[in-house]
């Protein structure tokens, strides 16, 4: 029987901090990418750059049927996932009631039942030094009115991945919740906004780049970190909403 193969996984991959992952992981030596986002010609062009193979998966990972169509590819691929990274995501700025339900629902499909569900579908593929990054936010540390749902998804995600963490030790496979402040230079904040009615987002100061949020978030991983917090702001975030009491922050974050 051939070996299997070693890839990465990583969604989000058609942009940002996906993308950063992708260009990190094209130097590990693996046998494939597997890229995944919606849109394919963003995908095939990234390819296109890379050295090592990629497998690129245009799919709407909010359609739970979906991932279904990722599990049967990786069960029919004979490979080992030495890397997932759970990068797709969006959010909305704005009151919840200002924002479509749909779009609301969309992104606790996407942020929070697909990273899950795609973990749960890689974990049985996965050995010892497997590494598994979940790209939260420093929004998963208090919740966070304008950015309510948002939030949501990812202390969701930031619970699973700390249990996760303790789950998988056993097996030696670690899980990083990755918890950044703004990132400047991808489209999230572009997307985020279009919700956003009272113009309430401002140029943060202290907003950081992907590359950065990558190298240091896949090198905390390595290390067996369990919650990364990649920047001076997050840092001091993750601080704060230790000490002082949420429903005091998430007042003063009303603006
Ligand atoms: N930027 C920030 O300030 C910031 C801060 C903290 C955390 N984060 C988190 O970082 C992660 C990456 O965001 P980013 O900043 O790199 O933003 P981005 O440039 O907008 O990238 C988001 C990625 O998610 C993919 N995506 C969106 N909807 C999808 C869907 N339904 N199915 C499959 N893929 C989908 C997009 O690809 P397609 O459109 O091609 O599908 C894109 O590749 C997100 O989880 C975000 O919550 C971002």
């Amino acid at each position: 029987m051939n070996p299997k193969k070693k890839i990465a996984l990583i969604t989000g991959a058609s942009s940002g901090l996906g993308a950063a992952y992708a260009r990190l992981l094209d130097r590990e030596g693996l046998d494939e990418l597997w890229l995944v986002a919606r849109r394919a010609d963003r995908l095939t062009k990234l390819a296109e750059t890379l050295t090592t193979t990629c497998r690129c998966l245009p799919l709407d990972l909010a359609q739970e049927t979906n991932l279904d169509v990722l599990e049967q590819a990786l069960a029919a691929a004979n490979c080992q996932i030495a890397y997932l990274v759970n990068a797709a995501g969006f959010g909305c700025i704005g009151l919840s009631r200002e924002c479509s339900r749909k779009k609301l629902q969309e992104m606790v499909k996407l942020n929070a039942l697909a990273a899950m569900g795609i973990t749960e579908i890689c974990i049985p593929l996965m050995t010892k030094g497997s590494i598994i990054l979940e790209v939260a936010s420093c929004a998963a540390f208090q919740p966070i009115p304008n950015l309510t749902v948002y939030a949501a998804t990812k202390a969701f995600l930031l619970s699973y991945s700390r249990a996760l963490h303790v789950e998988l030790q056993d097996l030696g496979i670690n899980v990083t919740a990755v918890c950044p402040f703004w990132i400047k230079d991808t489209e999230f904040v572009a997307k985020a906004r279009e919700t956003d009615k009272r113009q309430i987002y401002q140029d943060m100061p202290g907003a950081t780049n992907a590359k950065h949020v990558a190298e240091k978030s896949l090198k905390a991983a390595k290390s067996g970190t369990a919650v990364c917090t990649p920047d001076t702001v997050s840092f001091l975030h993750r601080i704060i909403t230790a000490i002082i009491p949420h429903r005091l922050l998430a007042q003063a974050c009303k603006g």
